[in-house]
């Protein structure tokens, strides 16, 4: 029986993953095997001793002590691309609303109330909101993960002409791209080109402020840029300059802050990209076939400390080794089953910057796991020894 503690509130569609002859579920737990959390603040939390992996339901893990994690060979998770689809819808939305000037007509329709003949007041001053079909118009994705592919195979269906930017495509990636994206050669390049762009990159010290006073320069005049991936990707002094000069002509955020709320020509949304049941619904039953396929089999998948490690579970009596990507490491583990007599069957040693993962499936355990665990754990750069299936 393993022992899952919650520090949030988790979609039942999540937790209904985790069989209640296996596991037990509770937002009250003394030591448990696995924690689910959403964005509880687990900084300054003592780690439970026994705790093995962390799995978090959502994209975000500053929440989560993660270096103190690796150090204990505790397993982090998220769930990346779980809320892809809600953000993409939402996107949508950005570039009709950044187009068809629905919100500026919305607030002038609310000043009607009130109003005698107020149809006829919509008919005569309904004129001020026409805007443009986004009906072969360009749009520009940059970033093509996953909210970008989807937002630009989307975009295709409408008929855009969609140019995509991304010096890091994935494989997985590149497989779920339309082929009607016309790849750009540069940044500069498509937004020079295109009539909408969309950010969809992770906010980091290489894309800080990425949107900055050369990109707008190389922007075309009229364009209408939509912001749903982070706030700090655009400089907010160059977006200023921009939206005065005509560069942009609307921009959409899903960030507003002090500064970008006061701005002319700028939509201003709460940070609604991945606010929708489907998307906790989504990232709750990831979160928990993540920490379930860790505890029971030892298989790591979307974990952002330890590096992924896909080996079925053949039956076999298996063991995990959480360590330290130094060298020797597989020599001294090897050394150790040797001398007692224990044959691996099946091995895989996998790493991730300064941490790695070593999982040994043997033919049995002899009688000797306890012994094991003990010798193993005593190798330098070793950080936890698991017991995954006796067999
Ligand atoms: N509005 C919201 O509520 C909301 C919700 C989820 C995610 N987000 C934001 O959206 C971002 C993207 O999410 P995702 O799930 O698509 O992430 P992802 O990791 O699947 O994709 C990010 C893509 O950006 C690319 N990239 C990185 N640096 C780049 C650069 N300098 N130029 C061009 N491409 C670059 C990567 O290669 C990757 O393909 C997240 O980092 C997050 O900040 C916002």
């Amino acid at each position: 029986m393993y022992n899952i503690l919650t520090l949030n509130s988790i979609s039942e569609v999540g937790l209904n993953k985790l069989e209640p002859e296996k596991f037990a579920v509770s937002g009250e737990m003394a030591n448990p095997d696995g924690i689910i959390l959403r964005s509880y603040e687990m900084k300054d939390m003592e780690l439970p001793e026994k705790l093995a992996g962390v799995a978090r339901a959502g994209a975000g893990t500053n929440n989560i002590p993660i270096d103190k994690c690796s150090e204990k060979g505790i397993v982090v998770f998220n769930t990346p691309g779980a809320n892809a689809n809600a953000v993409k819808e939402l996107v949508l939305t950005g570039i009709f609303l950044s187009s068809r000037k629905i919100v500026a007509g919305i607030e002038w329709a609310k000043e009607l109330k009130g109003k005698e003949n107020v149809d006829k007041l919509v008919e005569k001053g309904k004129g001020q909101f026409t805007g443009p079909e986004i009906k072969g118009k360009k749009l520009g994705v940059i970033g093509l993960g996953a909210i970008g592919v989807l937002v630009a195979n989307a975009a295709v269906a409408l008929g855009m002409e969609v140019y995509g930017y991304d010096p890091y495509l994935s494989v997985d990636a590149a497989w779920n791209l339309s082929s009607d994206v016309i790849k750009a050669a540069s940044m500069e390049a498509l937004v020079a080109e295109c009539d909408y762009i969309t950010i969809h990159v992770p906010l980091n010290d290489n894309t800080r402020g990425m949107y900055n006073k050369e990109l707008f320069a190389a922007t075309k005049k009229g364009t209408r840029l939509l912001n749903f991936a982070r706030g700090g990707l655009v400089d907010t002094e160059a977006l200023k300059t921009a939206l005065a000069d005509g560069t942009i002509t609307e921009y959409i955020t899903d960030f507003p802050d002090g500064e970008v709320i006061e701005l002319e020509n700028v939509i201003c949304i709460p940070h609604l990209g991945a606010s929708t049941p489907e998307s906790e619904d989504n990232c709750a039953e990831m979160a928990a076939i993540e920490l379930k396929q860790y505890l029971e089999y030892g298989i790591i998948k979307n974990s952002v400390n330890f590096p992924n490690c896909d080996a079925p579970y053949t039956g076999k009596a298996r063991i995990a080794l959480l360590h330290k990507n130094v060298s020797g490491m597989v020599g001294a583990i090897t050394n150790i089953l040797s001398a007692d007599a224990l044959n691996i069957d099946n091995m895989v040693n996998k790493s991730k910057g300064a941490w790695a993962y070593t999982l040994i499936d043997l033919d049995t355990f002899g009688g000797k796991a306890d012994k094991l665990v003990e010798e193993l754990g005593k190798i330098e750069g070793i950080c936890r020894v698991r017991i995954v299936q006796e067999a």
